[in-house]
């Protein structure tokens, strides 16, 4: 696979929660793989052999990975030169307008830039605006480089990537067909089917995806807002719309919808359709209102300025330790003005403010279920004790 090169495949950003498991993916099926992270404190860490996050057998991964003698991690780039492969994967977040950032990008492909050499692969991974990839492909040549830019987008549900990229079709682009083959056998040994297509038809493709899911969660949010505005119990509504209905078996329930993807993704189709993606921006609306929904909830039952709210879970989805852009922090954010008192817990999130979860349960007069951890189901919780659940998580609707 290297050819004129020594090893296969660099992996930019490999430390991340995408990069690494990725990485680990191209060491297990053979792929003589470089990680290439900014980050020294994780590639540290991945050098000692720990996972920096959790992520459903990447401990066994990362072990091997370790052992097989064809995995090396850098906090400098200059391995780059000896890969034939380098895929880009670092984040690509929005500004403070909620507009595309290019800087972090920018700065990977001048981090590398050095390092490029004639006849390589620059697979980028991580979700672009449309037309970034063939910006990048001019910027590379206008070094008078040799590099072929190909833009395989990453769609896997963060925490369960090594059994994703092996079960879920690989959505690959390029600028030539030589190219798109070369990635396609780069991909082939571990993924079993693609699908093809034009750079920007796969930038807007993976974009739209996201932003459909956050969509989906916004308008059951809102149904959720307007039962329960009205004092109905949503879950009611929402068990009658499925049932046996095959039409509705997508309907997703309701509950926090953010994280580091969902909410950025669907601002950067909003930026590329120039503020027409009237949608978009609505759903953006709906679900970052719903923390101060479920707070007006609270707040008809209760009066909570002399109270103890506690707040259960504090990462952005369940059974993950990740609190990026979580809504939790919002929740706590907003509860801090309302009641006397706010405590958060979460049995996987590092956060030194976080309080263990015997503390909540015992001190807070309020509960609030921000992220359906399995464990908060089989909880004990005094019949008049008031929760506020938007998830039905702990089932007492
Ligand atoms: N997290 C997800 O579930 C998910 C799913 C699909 C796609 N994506 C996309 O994948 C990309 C990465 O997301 P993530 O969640 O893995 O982010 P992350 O922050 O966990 O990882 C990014 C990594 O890149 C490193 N990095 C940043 N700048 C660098 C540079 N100049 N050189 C080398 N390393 C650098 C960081 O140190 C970090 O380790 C984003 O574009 C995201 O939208 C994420």
């Amino acid at each position: 696979m290297a050819g004129q090169f020594k090893r296969d495949v660099c992996v930019v950003g490999g430390g991340g929660h995408i990069g690494l498991p990725l990485a680990l993916t191209f060491c297990d099926v053979g792929y003589d793989t470089v990680i290439y992270d900014i980050n020294t404190k994780t590639v540290e860490q991945i050098r000692r052999g720990e996972m920096p996050f959790s992520e459903e057998g990447g401990q066994e991964a990362l072990d091997r990975a370790i052992v097989s003698g064809r995995f090396s991690v850098d906090s400098e780039p200059s391995k780059i030169a000896d890969c034939k492969f380098i895929v880009l994967v670092v984040g690509t977040p929005v500004d403070e307008h909620l507009n595309p950032s290019f800087t972090a990008i920018h700065k990977a492909i001048d981090s590398c830039a050095k390092y490029l050499r004639d006849g390589q692969i620059l697979i980028l991974r991580s979700t672009i605006f449309p037309k970034i990839s063939a910006h990048i492909q001019q910027y590379v040549r206008e070094k008078g480089l040799d590099v072929r830019v190909a833009f395989c987008p990453e769609r896997v549900a963060q925490g369960y990537s090594l059994t994703e990229f092996r079960s879920m079709p690989q959505i690959i682009s390029a600028f030539d067909p030589t190219t798109l083959a070369e990635v396609k056998a780069l991909f082939g040994r571990f993924a079993s089917e693609f699908v093809e297509m034009e750079p920007m038809e796969a930038e807007l493709c993976k974009l739209m995806t996201n932003a459909w899911r956050y969509l989906q969660f916004a308008t059951v949010n809102q149904f959720y807002m307007i039962a329960s505005h009205h004092g109905l119990d949503f879950n009611r509504i929402l068990h009658g719309c499925r049932h046996n209905y095959p039409r509705m078996k997508g309907m997703p329930g309701p509950g926090f919808a953010a994280g580091p993807c969902l909410v950025k993704d669907t601002m950067q189709l909003a930026a590329f359709s120039q503020g027409h993606f009237v949608l978009g921006h609505a759903a953006m609306l709906v679900n970052e209102g719903l923390p101060a929904h479920l707070i007006e909830l609270a707040k008809r039952e209760k009066d909570l300025s002399n109270l103890t709210t506690g707040i259960l879970g504090a990462a952005f989805k369940s059974e993950c330790d990740d609190p990026r852009d979580s809504l939790a922090y919002k929740l706590r954010k907003l509860l801090s003005l309302e009641s006397k008192q706010v405590l958060m817990t979460d049995p996987f999130v590092q956060d030194e403010k976080l309080v263990p979860l015997e503390v909540v349960m015992s001190r807070a007069d309020v509960l609030f279920v921000a992220t359906p951890h399995k464990a908060y189901k089989e909880l004990k919780i005094p019949a008049d004790k008031l929760v506020i659940d938007v998830w039905n998580c702990l089932g007492r609707s």
